[in-house]
């Protein structure tokens, strides 16, 4: 079969050239553009017919993200794409996966059927798996979950001289112990009362002074910063080193980014969103499955 055709929507033209490269596929264009009134129009620039593609978007601002990507999926089947992937670095809809008050929409499914609707396969990296152990549960397509681990692990190995990390929360516990093995720093989790969408609480249980220690606060995503806030606050209380914030995906929803910046943090994310923080690619990850997922 001829190689599989990796195509870009939004801002993942950067990741999604890398991924092409190293996965042994090419790269192909969606030209897209907007319209006076707000509608997207899409283009094919290649010739999809009897072809394996994969479309690549980070769904971060997910609501003016998934008509257009959704719309694409559906004309490549149109025009006789063969088999249809979605590489999506960062997954959207993953939070509401509980009704917890009658009457609410349990998001995560009904995005889950959208999904498995429209595409033959999915790839992304640690999804906010908590209620759900694994995607395979709302998802009817194979759909697998890279971890970023050995990459976070790998960059405090090469630049950080004598790490200590912290987990803000119990949620966060699976992917910090994992990083702090790889690391080989030691690593403490705290206990997190989520109060609202912007109004967490944290407790410095567990936390001793740090001495030379610098504390590496990590989580999966930082959405609107308020845990990491609450957290760099902690971690300043017990060290007199500039704390780092590391987390998978970085949203930084209404400038959080700036306001963890102020709180005198240093950011480092992956970037399966795209941001100036971006200091882990993941390209090499996701090349190999998107390969094995593109071939079956
Ligand atoms: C929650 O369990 C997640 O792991 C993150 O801690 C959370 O999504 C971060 O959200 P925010 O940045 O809005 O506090």
């Amino acid at each position: 079969m001829s190689e599989t055709i990796y195509i870009p929507l939004g801002d993942s033209a950067e990741l999604t050239e890398s991924l092409s490269r190293q996965s042994g596929g090419v790269q192909g264009t969606l030209e897209t553009r907007t319209f006076p009134d707000g509608e997207t129009y899409l283009r094919f620039a290649d010739d999809v017919a009897g072809r394996s593609i994969a479309l690549v978007s980070s769904l971060s601002d997910p609501n003016a993200k998934i008509p257009p990507l959704l719309f694409a999926a559906q004309t490549a089947r149109e025009l006789g794409a063969q088999k249809i992937g979605l590489i999506a670095p960062y997954l959207c809809y993953m939070r509401q996966d509980a009704r917890f008050k009658p009457g609410e929409s349990v998001t995560s499914r009904h995005f889950a059927d959208l999904i498995s609707q429209s595409f033959d396969w999915l790839i992304t990296v640690d999804p906010h798996l908590h209620r759900y152990k694994s995607l395979s549960e709302i998802y009817a397509i194979p759909a697998r979950a890279i971890h970023a681990a050995p990459l976070l692990g790998d960059w405090i190995k090469r630049h950080i001289s004598q790490p200590y990390l912290i987990g803000p929360d119990e949620e966060s516990r699976q992917w910090v112990s994992q990083v702090a093995r790889i690391a080989g720093a030691p690593c403490t989790v705290l206990g997190k009362q989520r109060l609202g969408d912007t109004d967490v609480r944290i407790a410095p249980d567990g936390m001793k002074p740090l001495g030379a220690a610098t504390p590496i606060i990590i989580d999966d995503v930082i959405s609107s910063g308020r845990t990491m806030l609450e957290a760099v606050r902690i971690a300043a209380a017990f060290s007199e080193r500039k704390p780092i914030v590391m987390a998978v995906h970085g949203i930084f929803a209404r400038d959080a980014d700036l306001v963890l910046e102020r709180e005198g943090a240093r950011l480092v994310t992956t970037n399966t969103i795209l941001q100036r923080y971006s200091q882990i690619d993941i390209a090499g990850l996701l090349a190999p499955e998107a390969a094995e997922l593109s071939a079956l």
